[in-house]
């Protein structure tokens, strides 16, 4: 039997087929149309569209290509760095990405928080760079465990990068995932 499963993030909506994770870009018009004229209204629109592209959700361009980046972007990580920590990306369609799905790995945010303080220096706070995107990095719903390693799902924002660069081989060889009774 095939187990189909569903998630919402903040940028795609997630549907899990067996083996295959189908991750939809989020297109909000309504929205991006609402701030386009609120911009409008004030003559603004240009400046903020080209000040903050869709980087920003004061800009209309955000609320339409979001998720479309953040595929986009997801696919160039992997296919650039390969790094083992990423849950491969077989492709990207813009609108939808297809990755090899994972389970959320079984473990408390405490234990994988002080898991990470342990591999990348006791003190997390004094280590910048998760920080740059502590709302992917930071966040246990955004990996998955396989085969007893941990690896992240969710890495098609460009701050994310650094950090993953940095230390993503050292989690993905260090990281202990408890085992389950
Ligand atoms: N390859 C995958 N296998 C299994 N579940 C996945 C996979 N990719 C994503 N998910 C699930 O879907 C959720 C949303 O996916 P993801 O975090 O990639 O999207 P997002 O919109 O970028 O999220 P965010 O809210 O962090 O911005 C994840 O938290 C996870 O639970
Ligand atoms: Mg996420």
């Amino acid at each position: 039997m095939i187990i189909i499963k569903c998630y919402s993030g903040g940028t795609r909506f997630v549907i899990v087929v067996g083996f295959l994770a189908f991750k939809f870009a989020k297109i909000n018009p309504i929205t991006a149309y609402k701030f386009a004229r609120k911009h409008f209204v004030h003559n603004h629109l240009k400046d903020v569209t080209r000040k903050y592209g869709y980087t920003t959700p004061v800009s209309p361009l955000y609320w339409l290509f979001r998720g479309i980046m953040a595929n986009w972007l997801e696919w160039r990580y992997y296919r650039r760095s390969r790094l083992p920590i990423l849950v491969p990306t077989y492709l990207s369609l813009g609108l939808v990405n297809i990755q090899l799905a994972g389970v959320r790995p079984q473990m408390t945010e405490k234990y994988f928080r002080n898991q990470i303080s342990a591999i990348i220096g006791h003190d997390e706070n004094s280590d910048h760079d998760i920080h740059a995107d502590s709302h992917t990095l930071r966040i246990l719903d955004n990996y998955a465990a396989f085969a007893g390693r941990l690896k992240i799902v969710d890495y098609g924002s460009k701050a994310a990068w650094p950090f993953l660069d940095k230390w993503g081989q050292k989690i993905f060889d260090c990281f202990v995932i408890p085992l389950t009774k």
